[in-house]
């Protein structure tokens, strides 16, 4: 089998993003572009995978890890010198280079695998991968001869009149022989607009040497999409979406209104489970079977199983254990475990806390910073106090407690089993098992307070005003 070896070109700073961010350090759909790219060459199975890394190196390093081998390209001279830098690892080699760019997240593994299986099908030396474009400003254009032969690219910014009115452009994807890519690299120059060494010249350079070049012309333009700039970059973000939200409701899923639903590209969702528009599921989050995932809920890096219904909701870093529910208002902080069969109802907050089956979070409140056992009921507007402006305390909620509404709870504390604490009490001793934490003032009833507080009169005034004009009616 011939042996087969990839290059990424990613050391571009992409000027024309005006960002801080590298260009191929972008995201789509939760995961940069130069990811994406890379992810798809790994599920075509080649024996060596180099990126070219150069404006942002470390960053791109730190983003893709080990999954590729890097080599530097220290001053942008252009996509040719990009490549050129992978001679001393590559050159030697017999087999077959796909070249991509990093600025391309679209491609897919099969595209790939064609190009691949073309290129060895038409022992060619050479073999561009070209689409049909409505409207080709930007790209290099594919030139052909009288016999419909690829003679030459040409770019944009090169471009004579009638060349610019070609509408077949290079999508910067390209599979080369090999040894016959690093010997043509050679021959480029930069006598060009942009005074860069182009590595869509090896393609004139190996046809006017006589070599076979073949283009391979996919039929879905917008896979090919190259993102430049921010109109494009939500351009291939919106392809990229409904390319997920299909996948997912071929998979079982309901999207109701998969336009304006926002999955990212490694989020898991098991069947029977329906979105409801504006939800946004990012980052590693997996989402089990007959869920409901309720309009409007934002929901990151989190694992949640079956059965459980979350409406309009806010959720970080976060497990919800089988037929949980939470919301609407409700807010997930980093940390959080919701046991199975919970209940967290409206504007609760949860923060690095877990909550043990059965038990009912019904109403404003906030849990931080707790362990909090099975069946238990926090009242209305309970407030965990873990924080003393300096350090984080714990408190621990035992087994079939029942806290009353509107308790303050200063941590650290424990609460027994079976335990009570009364309605708006401020607990700042532990409270035993079986027993009734009790912590507040006495009432006391003044009499005739209304009459007399200076306040009250101006109210007093307002009354006779109105019983005054009353009178008069
Ligand atoms: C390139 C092609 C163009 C093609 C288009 C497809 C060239 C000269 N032109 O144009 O024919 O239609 O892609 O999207 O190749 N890069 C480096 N080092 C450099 C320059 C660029 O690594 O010195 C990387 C960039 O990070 C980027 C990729 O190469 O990922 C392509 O460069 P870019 O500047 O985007 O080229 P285009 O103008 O899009
Ligand atoms: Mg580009």
């Amino acid at each position: 089998m011939t042996a087969k070896f990839a290059i990424i070109l990613a050391a571009g700073q992409g000027t024309r993003m005006k960002s801080k961010l590298y260009k191929v350090l972008h995201q789509v759909c939760g995961k940069s572009m130069v990811d994406h790219v890379l992810t798809q060459i790994e599920k075509v199975n080649v024996d060596q995978i180099v990126t070219v890394v150069g404006h942002g190196a470390e960053k791109v390093k730190e983003t893709l890890g080990d999954r590729t081998e890097y080599v530097l390209q220290a001053e942008q001279l252009g996509t040719g010198h990009a490549v050129m830098q992978a001679e001393d690892l590559l050159a030697d080699k017999a087999g077959m280079t796909l070249v991509a760019c990093g600025d391309t997240p679209l491609f897919t593994a099969e595209t790939f695998n064609k190009l691949f299986d073309y290129h060895e099908a038409h022992h060619d030396a050479a073999t561009v991968l070209t689409a049909q474009a409505d409207n080709p400003f930007g790209y290099g254009r594919v030139i052909r001869n009288s016999d419909g032969e690829v003679e030459k690219i040409v770019e944009q910014k090169d471009a004579t009149e009638a060349e610019a009115r070609v509408d077949e452009i290079n999508t910067g994807v390209y599979v080369f022989d090999n040894q016959k890519l690093f010997e043509s690299l050679h021959k480029v120059n930069n006598d060009n607009a942009q005074g860069e060494y182009y590595l869509p010249d090896v393609i004139g350079i190996l046809q006017s040497e006589g070599e076979k070049i073949g283009a391979y012309e996919m039929d879905d333009f917008a896979e090919s999409m190259g993102v430049n700039d921010r109109v494009a970059l939500s351009k291939a973000t919106k392809v990229m979406q409904q390319r997920i939200n299909e996948e997912h409701m071929r998979n079982g899923v309901t999207i109701i209104d998969p336009e304006n639903t926002y999955i990212d590209v490694d989020v898991k969702i098991g069947s029977d489970t329906v979105i409801e528009p504006g939800v946004q599921l990012k980052g590693k989050t997996v989402i089990g079977e007959d869920c409901v995932i309720g309009a409007h809920s934002q929901i990151t890096n989190c694992t949640i199983e079956d059965g459980v219904t979350v409406t309009v909701s806010y959720l970080e870093d976060s497990i919800m254990h089988k037929n949980s529910n939470i919301g609407p208002y409700s807010h997930l902080r980093p940390l959080a475990e919701i046991g199975e069969n919970v209940h967290i109802g409206n504007f609760v907050e949860v923060k690095k806390a877990q909550i043990g089956k059965n038990t009912k979070v019904g109403h404003l409140t906030y849990v931080g910073d707790a362990t909090l056992g099975k069946d238990i009921n926090i009242g209305c507007g309970t407030i965990f106090i873990n924080y003393d402006g300096k350090n984080k305390h714990h408190t621990n909620v035992g087994d079939y407690s029942f806290i009353g509404s509107g308790a303050n709870l200063i941590g650290p504390l424990e609460i027994g089993d079976h335990a009570y604490v009364a309605a708006g009490s401020t607990i700042t001793n532990d409270v035993p098992a079986h027993a009734m934490g009790i912590g507040r003032g006495r009432q006391v009833n003044k009499e005739g307070y209304y009459d007399r507080y200076p306040v009250a009169e101006t109210a007093k005034e307002a009354e006779e005003a109105e019983k005054a004009e009353n009178q008069q009616k």
